[in-house]
């Protein structure tokens, strides 16, 4: 599948500490991505990791050497700084933040994150009491003043045996991989908006230990949340815990079970929002009444009476003032009629039709086939394509009813 880093030129700088090891899994995943990677490391950096790891997986030499001898005809320290989209640095040590927030540049990965001119993204890694400490705190602020990206640290066990846990651990390869996309997407039209996505199907459960839902994945409500924050928006994504794989980075998360449950989430986030899709599979029907203790199989045949669940879409339909509102709709007949009936009968602005029958659209993938329905237009019949894909589709569509 086609990556936002398919073609991408990554200039990773790896500095020495222990999170070192983690770059060398971040350069992979760029690499299966389709980037291209130039490793450039700190003296340090090689205690912890061979510079032979690296240019093995990127295929590239590893610059290392300020002034090597012999020198070369173009002053080495000078080329990597001109090479690149975007400068990571990762992990990014104390020394380094600090040499360079001063101006120093005396070794490779300090000189070229002088000279560079894209956007420059620091991973920081170092034991809890050195990030705390003033020094780096003031370093940190003076770089991001000047328009340096950071991400993380985060808080967790440290890499020594014998250190205490804090915050200082280097965010995990897959959420640096997740911010590098995020910081070179061309289209941010959705910055400083508020976006409340809901994904995957809610669980109404009858008993302790048993509940009724449906087949939904939650991966288009994670495509669309993902996609929003790429667009520069801030994102809240309503999450139910049996939506499959890891969520995506850099929105909140809110995790519910239930339809009641993802309602209040909802009417929560609404009045603040611009712009709300409900991509979730909400359970239409829940037990009118829950069994407290675990329904024993001697009952024989049992039968559920189920009462409706309250229809999210309708009220945020019933209360919207400035927000633009999108919602889903799986059809298996009369399409068109049954989807376009939503659109008004809900009072939204936009209803994507998903065809779950579709040998391109089935529960679970990573495609899918929508139609995009609008009042006053005709429908939108859009091929195939990744859930992401579609995602930045929709997200186009809806910012055109932004006030
Ligand atoms: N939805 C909702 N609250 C519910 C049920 C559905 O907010 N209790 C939302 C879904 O998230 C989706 C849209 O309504 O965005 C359409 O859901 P769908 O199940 O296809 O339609 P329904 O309105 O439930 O109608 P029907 O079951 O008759 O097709």
């Amino acid at each position: 599948m086609m990556s936002l880093l398919t073609g991408r030129r990554i200039l990773l700088g790896v500095t020495g500490g222990i999170a070192a090891y983690k770059a060398v899994y971040l350069t992979r995943e760029i690499v299966r991505a389709g980037g291209e990677v130039r490793v450039l490391m700190s003296a340090a950096a090689k205690k912890f990791v061979a510079p032979l790891t690296f240019s093995t997986l990127t295929g590239h030499p590893v610059l290392d050497e300020m002034f090597p001898d012999p020198a070369p005809v173009d002053p080495v320290h000078l080329l990597p700084g001109q090479w690149g989209d975007i400068f990571v640095i990762a992990p990014a040590t104390a020394d380094f933040i600090g040499k360079v927030a001063n101006g120093l540049a005396n070794d490779i990965p300090s000189a070229a994150a002088m000279a560079f001119r894209g956007p420059i993204l620091l991973a920081p890694a170092m034991n809890p009491r050195m990030w705390n400490n003033s020094a780096v705190q003031d370093n940190v602020a003076r770089l991001r003043l000047r328009g340096l990206h950071f991400i993380g640290p985060e808080r967790g066990d440290m890499g020594g045996v014998h250190e205490q846990a804090g915050i200082g651990r280097m965010s995990e390869p897959a959420a640096i991989f997740d911010r590098i996309e995020e910081l070179l997407y061309p289209d941010k039209c959705w910055m400083n908006r508020r976006v409340v996505v809901t994904a995957g199907a809610t669980c109404e459960p009858f008993d302790p230990v048993r509940f009724i839902s449906n087949r939904s994945s939650g991966k288009m409500g994670d495509a669309v949340a993902r996609q929003a924050r790429l667009m520069g928006a801030e994102v809240f994504l309503i999450r139910t815990n049996s939506a499959i794989g890891e969520p995506p980075s850099g929105v909140e998360i809110i995790k519910v079970d239930t339809a009641a449950e993802m309602a209040d989430a909802v009417k929560a986030l609404f009045p603040t929002a611009d712009l709300l899709i409900m991509v979730a599979a909400v359970a239409d029907w829940r037990a009118k009444t829950a069994s407290a203790g675990k329904i024993k199989k001697h009952t024989g045949i049992l039968t559920l009476e189920l009462e409706p669940t309250e229809d999210i879409l309708l009220w945020a339909g019933k209360n919207r003032q400035e927000q633009v509102i999108v919602g889903f709709a799986l059809e298996t007949d009369d399409h068109i009629v049954n989807a376009r009936r939503k659109l008004e009968d809900k009072n939204v602005d936009i209803i994507a039709l998903n065809d779950p029958t579709s040998a391109d659209s089935v529960f679970g993938g990573d495609s899918i086939r929508l139609t995009i329905l609008k009042t006053y237009c005709e429908p939108l019949e859009l091929p195939a394509m990744s859930k992401r894909e579609a995602a930045a589709r929709l997200l186009s569509e809806a910012y055109g009813y932004l006030k």
